[in-house]
């Protein structure tokens, strides 16, 4: 009876002693901003008898304070997470739901705008003569990008609706088994789309600023509704959009990505938090709890995720069946002059005066 109650004692001790370790501060510097401290002059006591209460205490853990722990790992003085709960249910409610109504709500528009349009035709059918697009490395850096990406977003897919839609059908094992490979991959494949995205960027961002021909080819709706052909350059209006959502929406993927491949060493939302507050005057909390840091780096990764696999859609639909003559141009790298002369005119007319200019200028050399 005496060695029970010694050992009650003992545990009783070692609990008092770690939940006053605990309570230790909440403006430590990894703590939430929105940590709620142990009040002023509290003294966390309390025994089985319920002499005194803990309450205060337990309100500031639960409310998610984080207090300092000695020797291990500091992130465990965080004991209860509540924004951790409300990751969860956007995590298996909302984000779900929109992703899976953004890919079959594209999946129906363009269905329904094939229906209706039909395939885009070279109008004046296709001459015997072809013109340049892509260089080879412009091919094989595009490639890169859109085999990568497609892997990407098949493994990160799995992460979202495999256990729902996969695992009935294969059964947990294999379910398991394919989604850690999977993982390992996007892992792997990430520095692939980095790479590939940062030479994409550099050979085609000379053509993709903005020009006055880009105004005219939306006030045409880009000649897709049978308006006439506006003029273009290399990108028309629509080519552009598409490629900046890429590098944009690519750098913002990639920049959570090393965030979750490297947890709990980045800081970017909190400081974006505070860029924005002080530019539009939010109020973003500006001190993030490391695993909340992560919480919305995942949430992030997903949803541009998401949305850039929307826009990539329509853009293998318009490079593929959506277009008579565009794949070519991926392809052998050469495409039908009647094709460029519909969809990039100006671009054309470029091309064709600098090849006369270098002839001009071979001829003028004086023979030798
Ligand atoms: C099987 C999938 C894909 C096909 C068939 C395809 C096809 C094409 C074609 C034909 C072009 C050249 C259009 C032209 O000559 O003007 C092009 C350009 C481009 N592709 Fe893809 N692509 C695919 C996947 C991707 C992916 C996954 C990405 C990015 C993640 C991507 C990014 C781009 C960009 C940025 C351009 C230049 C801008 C534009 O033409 O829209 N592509 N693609």
């Amino acid at each position: 009876m005496f060695l029970a109650r010694s050992i009650q004692a003992f545990f009783l001790a070692l609990s008092f002693l770690f939940l006053i370790t605990v309570s230790g501060t909440g403006n430590h510097a990894n703590a939430q901003s929105n940590s709620p401290e142990l009040p002023a002059g509290a003294v966390p006591g309390g025994t089985t008898d319920g002499n005194s209460s803990d309450s205060e205490l337990w309100r500031m853990i639960r409310q998610g304070g984080q207090g300092t722990v000695a020797g291990v790992n500091e992130k465990s003085g965080l004991m209860i997470q509540s924004q951790g709960e409300e990751w969860r249910q956007i995590r298996n409610g909302p984000l779900p739901a929109y992703s899976a109504m953004a890919i079959l709500g594209i999946l129906l528009l363009l269905s329904l705008f094939y229906a209706v349009r039909g395939r885009v035709k070279i109008e004046h059918g296709k001459s015997d003569k072809t013109i340049t697009r892509f260089s080879l490395v412009e091919r094989a850096s595009h490639w890169l990008l859109a085999s990568s990406f497609i892997i990407l977003a098949l493994t990160g897919l799995n992460l979202i609706f495999g256990k729902d839609l996969l695992m009935p059908v294969i059964g947990a094992s294999a379910f398991a088994n394919l989604t850690i490979f999977g993982k390992y991959v996007h892992n792997y494949v990430g520095f692939a789309f980095m790479a590939a995205l940062f030479m994409v960027a550099v050979l085609w961002i000379k053509h993709n600023f903005p020009n006055r021909h880009d105004l005219i080819w939306f006030a045409k709706g880009g000649g897709i509704l049978s308006m006439g052909h506006p003029p273009a350059k290399k990108f028309n209006a629509g080519q552009k959009i598409i490629f900046w959502v890429v590098i944009l929406c690519g750098i913002s993927i990639s920049m959570s990505g090393w965030a979750l491949l490297n947890p709990f060493s980045t800081t970017m939302f909190a400081d974006t938090f505070a860029i924005s507050n002080s530019i539009f005057g939010t109020d973003f909390p500006t001190v993030l709890a490391p695993i909340q840091e992560q919480q919305y780096q995942s949430l992030w990764h997903a949803i541009m995720a998401v949305f850039m696999i929307v826009v990539i859609i329509a853009h293998i639909y318009i490079g593929s069946v959506g277009m008579e003559g565009a794949l070519d141009a991926m392809t052998s790298g050469e495409v039908d002059e009647n094709w460029a002369m519909e969809h990039h005119s100006l671009w054309v007319e470029e091309v064709k005066s600098e090849s006369k200019n270098l002839t001009d200028a071979g001829r003028a050399q004086p023979a030798e």
